[in-house]
């Protein structure tokens, strides 16, 4: 879709001006005729692929490999603790780790463990968007053994936990019915 919009972008974009600026616009043109001879051309399943990674919070799309809490440490020590500090307790980045028994009080402190109600959303949204500076550098395993770390730490995986797409997707979180359905009519 993405490529799609791109290339209606330049047929959409280029036509105003093309006829004032005649050598750029020629060229400009040959490189639009390019794209837009994309039109229609099946995107190959490879390059979706990349960019249909999301995780349903039912497990879907959860990849194979797994990890555990003791290869989650060392990736969490190497890779997030410069930004989540060395317990998770938050620096730069969020706090990811603590606030249980908080959420009802006049200072909520919303964490992974307090708050979230999927372990699959962690998963993903380490895989797409972590480490911060590096977004998408780290193997499925990394990221299973990150969040195995992050989840035992929260007290809710024990120390001898290994995750994969089944046992991740079987956690069921501390506020998993903390959330009631938006009652306000129209969708967002
Ligand atoms: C360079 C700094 C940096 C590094 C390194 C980093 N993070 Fe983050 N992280 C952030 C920032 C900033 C946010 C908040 C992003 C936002 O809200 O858009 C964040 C958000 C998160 C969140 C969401 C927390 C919440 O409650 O919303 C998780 C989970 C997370 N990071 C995990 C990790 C893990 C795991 C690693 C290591 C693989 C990592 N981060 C490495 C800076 C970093």
């Amino acid at each position: 879709m993405i490529v799609g919009l791109t290339a209606l972008c330049l047929t959409a974009c280029s036509g105003p001006w093309r006829e004032g600026r005649a050598s750029q616009a020629a060229a400009d043109d040959a490189t639009s005729r390019g794209a837009i001879g994309a039109i229609g051309t099946p995107v190959k399943a490879a390059d979706i692929a990349a960019w249909n990674i999301d995780v349903a919070p039912d497990g879907h799309g959860l990849p194979a490999g797994s990890g555990d809490v003791a290869t989650g440490a060392r990736v969490f020590a190497l890779k997030c603790a410069a930004c989540h500090g060395a317990k998770g307790e938050g620096v730069l980045g969020d706090r990811l780790i603590g606030g249980r028994g908080t959420l009802a009080s006049d200072k909520p402190v919303r964490t992974v463990g307090s708050y979230w109600p999927y372990a699959t959303t962690l998963f993903d949204y380490i895989r797409r968007a972590m480490p911060y500076n590096a977004p998408q550098s780290l193997s499925a395993d990394e990221v299973y053994a990150v969040s195995a770390w992050i989840l035992n730490q929260n007290g809710i995986v024990p120390d001898d936990a290994r995750l994969d797409a089944h046992s991740l997707a079987a956690i069921r979180m501390p506020n998993r019915d903390g959330f009631v359905p938006d009652p306000r009519p129209g969708r967002l």
